[in-house]
């Protein structure tokens, strides 16, 4: 599954730089890939990279770094390298470092779609570093995020086989200098092709739902033989059951070529001219080989839709970084260890008992593992301060939920977990933080996840105070009930009290 993962993870190569304490000169403190050779190697803060990135660009790209002006000279194997990203490190103190992500030379550049991702991880490492035993973790969950991310945009992009099949006709018709064309695809239980996509009809709506029998009428036969097929007088064809449809779109001659992936035929691609049929032969070949990237895009949307329903290692990786990520949380956080898996868990048992739907509990279960990622940005000079928060010090601590949106909500398969990163310190009379939502405009896994919370918080030491004794907490969650938590919540959690923290 690491090999799997491999291929997919478009990384060659990452490295972390850090800036000397003296701010002179900069140093390689993580290198793998292609930048393996650079590591533990010093570099002066004077070449044109790094000043450009500690002066005041969060992330720099660079699409051909061996060709780029820009290149540290000093770099070993820079030859090798592409497509970089370099994104700012920072800290309360300001620029720390950056790391850079790489690609070999050749490979696809970084899209810019991914700035708030990158923007986010640096935020992340930056906080982290300064924890130098959570380094380590901190650089190979940005690599499981990187590598599912980009499986999640091959996914997103992949799954759209509308939009793939959109993009080939379009250049079937620019390239083949035809005017109109149109797929076909096999259904193979019902052995009809049927048709999905078309571009330069007269009348679209009269081919939709349309379906042939393999072996019947032109597509069925091109499909059935595995040949392209060209019929140069369309008008006097009038056996075929469309034939009308064709004559009504004024077509004088068409082509069709199979599309074979793996010598199975999954469809029919087809061009149609409304003047005479060019007599151009390498013209119409080329049609066999748009068929064939139409037939591996539409294979590739199929197999990252399976992928994507049932591929569990996929989830379990999904899942290891989110765990990954919560255990940061509370690793920094070493008075609320474990505090994440816990009321992660509990909050599941609730939401099982108040109805919730097996779909939804395991977003329940990302975002209380998640619900404190925020505080990954608040300063360790507030996080741990033994006594009371100032008003300045509150600004800061209850912008925590906002942060968790903007670290998470770029992240399409955690989308539906924000709901509790985001929500959990809303209370049902209004008078919560961030955006003080009262009773049911609270989700009600952010209602059920506060009271989890903070029966968890309550029962352990903080900096600020050690844990309340169980009664003193169950009669805090009961005079609470209607004012920061929902009633309904509180008589669930309560009635259930013993089935729910054992
Ligand atoms: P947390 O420690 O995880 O607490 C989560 C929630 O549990 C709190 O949200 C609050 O609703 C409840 N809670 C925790 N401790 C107490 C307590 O001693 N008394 C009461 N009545 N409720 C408590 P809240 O208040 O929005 O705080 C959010 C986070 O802010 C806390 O997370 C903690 O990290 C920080 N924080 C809150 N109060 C203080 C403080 O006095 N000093 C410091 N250093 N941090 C604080
Ligand atoms: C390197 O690691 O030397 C390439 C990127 C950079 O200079 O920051
Ligand atoms: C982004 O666009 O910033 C990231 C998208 C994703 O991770 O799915
Ligand atoms: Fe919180
Ligand atoms: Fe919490």
């Amino acid at each position: 599954s690491a090999r799997e993962l491999h291929k997919l993870v478009k990384l060659d190569g990452l490295s972390v730089n850090l800036i000397n304490p003296e701010g002179s000169s900069y140093k390689v403190v993580y290198a793998d890939g292609i930048a393996a050779p650079n590591l533990g190697k010093t570099h002066t803060t004077t070449i044109p990279i790094a000043q450009a990135v500690l002066q005041s660009q969060q992330v720099i790209y660079i699409n051909d770094y061996a060709s780029s002006p820009q290149r540290n000279i000093d770099s070993i194997d820079t030859d090798k390298m592409g497509p970089v990203a370099i994104i700012q490190i920072r800290s309360e103190m300001g620029i720390i470092g950056a790391f850079s992500l790489m690609r070999i030379s050749g490979a696809e550049e970084f899209s810019p779609d991914n700035l708030h991702l990158f923007l986010a991880i640096g935020e992340m490492v930056g906080n982290a570093l300064r924890r130098s035993g959570l380094f380590e973790q901190a650089m190979t969950r940005l690599k499981q995020v990187q590598a599912l991310h980009e499986i999640d945009m091959a996914i997103s992009t992949s799954l759209d086989q509308n939009f793939s099949l959109q993009a080939i006709l379009d250049r079937t018709i620019r390239l083949m200098e035809v005017d109109a064309a149109s797929v076909l695809l096999l259904n193979p239980t019902t052995l009809q092709l049927e048709y999905k996509a078309g571009q330069g009809f007269f009348h679209p709506r009269s081919f939709e739902g349309m379906t042939i029998r393999l072996g019947e009428s032109i597509a069925g036969q091109v499909a059935l033989r595995q040949v392209r097929a060209t019929i140069n007088d369309l008008p006097s064809q009038n056996e075929y059951p469309i034939a009308d449809r064709l004559v009504q779109e004024k077509f004088t001659c068409m082509h069709a070529s199979p599309m074979i992936v793996k010598g199975q035929v999954i469809g029919v691609l087809q061009a149609f001219h409304r003047s005479e049929c060019p007599g151009d032969p390498e013209k119409i070949d080329f049609l066999d080989a748009l068929a064939a990237q139409a037939a591996i895009a539409v294979s590739n949307a199929r197999m990252f839709a399976d992928l994507e329903k049932s591929n569990l290692e996929l989830q379990l990786a999904y899942d290891a970084t989110i765990e990954g990520w919560s255990l940061a949380t509370d690793l920094r956080d070493k008075e609320t260890e474990g505090h994440s898996l816990r009321v992660a868990s509990v909050a599941i048992k609730l939401a099982e008992l108040m109805g919730l739907a097996g779909k939804d509990i395991v977003h329940i279960r990302r975002g209380g593992l998640l619900h404190d990622i925020g505080k990954l940005a608040i300063p360790d000079s507030i996080l741990f301060k033994p006594g009371p928060l100032t008003d300045e010090e509150w600004v800061l601590m209850r912008q925590h939920p906002v942060h968790a949106r903007e670290m998470l909500q770029h992240i399409s398969f955690l989308k539906r977990a924000l709901p509790i990163p985001l929500y959990h310190h809303e209370k049902f009379d209004g008078s919560g933080y961030p955006n003080g939502l009262t009773g049911e405009q609270i989700p009600l896994p952010a209602r059920i996840f506060a009271i989890v919370d903070v029966y968890d918080a309550l029962s352990s030491d903080r900096p600020y105070r050690k844990a309340w004794p169980t009664e003193r907490i169950l009669e805090y969650l009961k005079q609470e009930s209607g004012k920061h938590f929902d009633p309904q919540v509180v008589t669930a959690f309560l009635n259930n009290f013993e089935y729910l923290i054992n």
